[in-house]
This record gives C-alpha cells, structure tokens and sequence, in this order.
C-alpha cells in the first residue's frame, strides 16, 4: 500500500508534543513524512525538518510558505498535523481545510466558540477530514471501557469523575519559561489556562467513554500562583445531556501528581477506574463482587481495544502508541476505509464551548450555565 504524504506545523526542537506526532505517524508505516514549517523561528525550523530528513525544499520557514508550496504540488502532503500554540491552530486549520488537505489539530482546536464552529463548517464543506487530538481516547484499554460501557455492564451511568492535575507549573518563579508563559498568557492561549489545556482532554473522556455529552457545568476558577492571569485549578461539576453527574478536578499546581489524567465511571451495576499512568490495567467492580483487574492484551477484550493494542500483554504500552493509533484512524478515514473512533472538529468544538461555559459560571460565582455549542443546541 502506498504510504500517505504527512506534513507537521509546530512541534520543533525541544516542543513537548512534536516528538509523539512525529512517533506516532511513523509506527505503522502508514505515512512518510515530507514536508514541514516546524519552529516559530523560520531558520531553526528549516534547518531542524532537514535533520529530520525533510527536503530542503519543503522545509518551510513558515506555514503559509507551506500552503503556497504544497497546494501546487503533484505530490502535496495529504495530511497536516498542527502542533503550533493555541492561539494559531484556526488560522492554520482553516486554511489548509479551505485548500483541500486533511487535517489534525491539537487542542483546543480554536481560541473560540465561534471559531469552532466556523472550522466544524468549513471541514464539512471541504469534505476533508479534520481531527482533534485527543489521543487519550486512544489507548486500547479506554475503547475497552468505552465498549463496555456500550455493551450495558455497568447499567446506566450515574457518575463519572475525571482529574486531569499534575503539578509542573506549581513554582513561581518559573514563570518566564516560554513553555509554560504562554499557556497563561491570554493572548497566546484564550480565555482560559488549565481548563482549555488539560481540563478539556478529561471532559472529552468523560464524554468518550460514556457516549454522552457535556449539557451544563457550574465552575471554580482560581489563580493561584502570584502574577498569574489564566487559572491554574479548576473545579467543575457538570450534566451530561443522559442526566449524568460529573466531577471533573483538573490543576497545574499539585505538587507531586505527575501526568494526572484519571477517570472513574460509576453506574448501577458497577464502576471503572483507569489512569494514564498505568494504562494497561482497568480497575473494575461488579457490584458485589471483588474487585478485577481487566489488562490489555488478555482474552475477551473489545475488537476496539485489541485493534488499538500493538504489543503482548504485560508489555507497556504508552502515549506515542496511543498517538500512533490517531493517525491508524486517520488513514483509515483518509483512504475511506471507515472512521474509527477519531475524534472530530465537532468534539473540538464542543470543548471550547465547555471552555466558555467555564469561564463564564466562574465569573457568576459557580452559576449554571449551558455547555453546548449553540450550533448542536
Ligand atoms: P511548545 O511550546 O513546547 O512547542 C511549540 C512549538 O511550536 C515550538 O517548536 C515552536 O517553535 C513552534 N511554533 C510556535 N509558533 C509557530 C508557528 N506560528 N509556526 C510554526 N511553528 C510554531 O508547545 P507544545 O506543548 O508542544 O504545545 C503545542 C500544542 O500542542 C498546543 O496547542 C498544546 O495545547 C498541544 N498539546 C497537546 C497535547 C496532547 O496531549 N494532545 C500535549 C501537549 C501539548
């Protein structure tokens, strides 16, 4: 099979999530990676995609070089991933969507509600895929919580909690890392800091694995590291459109959690618990029952799970694999050989929807607000 032509915007030397985009769409073969605007600053971008293996040509200096070199070529990228700073991913996505590529966005996928929308409208109308990466949703034991939860075993949902606190920006005086400056710097990342960073990969899960949707939240925003614009911990209780209560916690502050991304789903039969730091184990309860580890790779496991599962049991199996299997999805799409479970600009959306609720119950002391888009109200 021919491999799919990939580019990479953002992601340069020293980014945190260029490298598992980079891993994730080399592990199946399924696409080759030729073409790339990689840094904000063009030389250090051109030079590092030709380190990388990129052509000197297609090593780009910045993304609309990109879009003018590609779109002309008989052999132009067939997908661009976007790994750029918030407050560029629309811009990008738009235009690479409006010019006949393929997309997949990091989150948040806009810096707002409206930009959302827009972007679920231009996808729709370009017949082009666009994916968000909420590549969480893709390790093998999340679609086999998924499955299960779909197949009834646990009865209805009556709760789900999910955390998504770690403790990287708990020091002060770390401000000035261009890192970790950005994600507090409305400008550079929107309304929000931790909610729009992390809190919304929680929300997608929570709504992922249930197969319901965020319908109201009522919120807590505090700031609590000095000089600090953006909130870095987030409390928010929400309703899903199934009437199901959820807690989501998500921090940047506290202090010896490590990734901190969790989640626990409670029904009338039973409950889930799964962390992203031990992904290969769901902690499961029948009720009345003992407690069950359920682990990746063992019989009887969702056809989802195993497809998304590439090594033998027992071995660990992490984050670029789960990236990996966004992009497995993705050529699936592309090559229109079905969807999979990828995550889709409506799922972006909906997360900046969540964001502007958030903010906006903040500001009313903890006021319950609608979450929903206005385009799926
Ligand atoms: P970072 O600050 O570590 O790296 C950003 C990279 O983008 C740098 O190489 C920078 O030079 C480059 N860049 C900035 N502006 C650019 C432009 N206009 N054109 C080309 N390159 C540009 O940021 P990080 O943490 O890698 O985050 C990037 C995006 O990925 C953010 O939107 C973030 O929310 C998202 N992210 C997603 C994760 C996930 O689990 N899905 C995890 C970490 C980040």
């Amino acid at each position: 099979m021919t491999k799919l032509k990939w580019g990479m915007i953002g992601g340069g030397e020293g980014s945190q999530i260029g490298p598992a985009h980079r891993l994730g769409s080399q592990a199946d073969g399924l696409f080759s990676f030729e073409a790339g605007a990689l840094d904000v600053d063009a030389a250090k971008g051109r030079a590092y995609a030709q380190s990388l293996g990129i052509a000197a040509d297609r090593a780009y200096g910045d993304w609309k070089e990109m879009l003018a070199g590609e779109r002309g070529r008989d052999d132009k990228v067939d997908l661009v991933t976007v790994a750029t700073p918030n407050n560029t991913h629309f811009e990008i996505t738009k235009s690479f969507l409006e010019a006949g590529f393929h997309v997949l966005c990091e989150k948040p996928m806009t810096m707002t509600v409206e930009e959302g929308e827009e972007i679920v409208r231009v996808a729709k109308a370009s017949g082009k895929t666009c994916a968000v990466n909420y590549c969480y949703s893709a390790y093998p034991m999340v679609r086999q919580m998924k499955a299960m939860v779909a197949a009834g075993e646990l009865g209805a949902i009556r709760t789900v909690v999910a955390n998504f606190s770690h403790g990287h920006h708990a020091a002060g005086d770390d401000a000035d890392n261009p890192r970790v400056r950005w994600r507090y710097d409305p400008a550079q990342a929107g309304v929000s800091g931790q909610m729009a960073d992390c809190g919304i990969h929680a929300l997608h899960m929570a709504s992922f694995i249930t197969g319901d949707e965020v319908e109201k939240l009522s919120a807590d925003f505090a700031s609590t590291v000095k000089g600090r614009v953006l909130e870095d911990d987030a409390m928010v209780n929400f309703r899903t459109m199934k009437g199901t209560v959820g807690r989501l916690w998500t921090s940047t502050i506290a202090l010896g959690r490590q990734h901190g991304l969790d989640i626990a789903i409670y029904g009338e039969k039973g409950g889930m618990r799964w962390a992203s730091e031990q992904p290969n184990q769901i902690i499961y309860n029948r009720l009345g029952a003992r407690t069950e580890i359920i682990e990746k790779g063992e019989a009887g496991l969702s056809e989802d799970a195993q497809r998304m599962s590439r090594v033998a049991i027992a071995h660990p199996e992490g984050f670029p694999l789960a990236v990996a299997n966004i992009y497995v999805d993705l050529a699936a799409k592309i090559r229109g050989e079905g969807k999979g479970n990828l995550p889709t600009a409506e799922d972006g959306l909906r997360s900046m929807a969540a964001v502007f609720a958030a903010v906006d119950s903040a500001s009313k002391d903890g006021a319950w607000v609608d979450a929903r888009p206005p385009m799926f109200r």
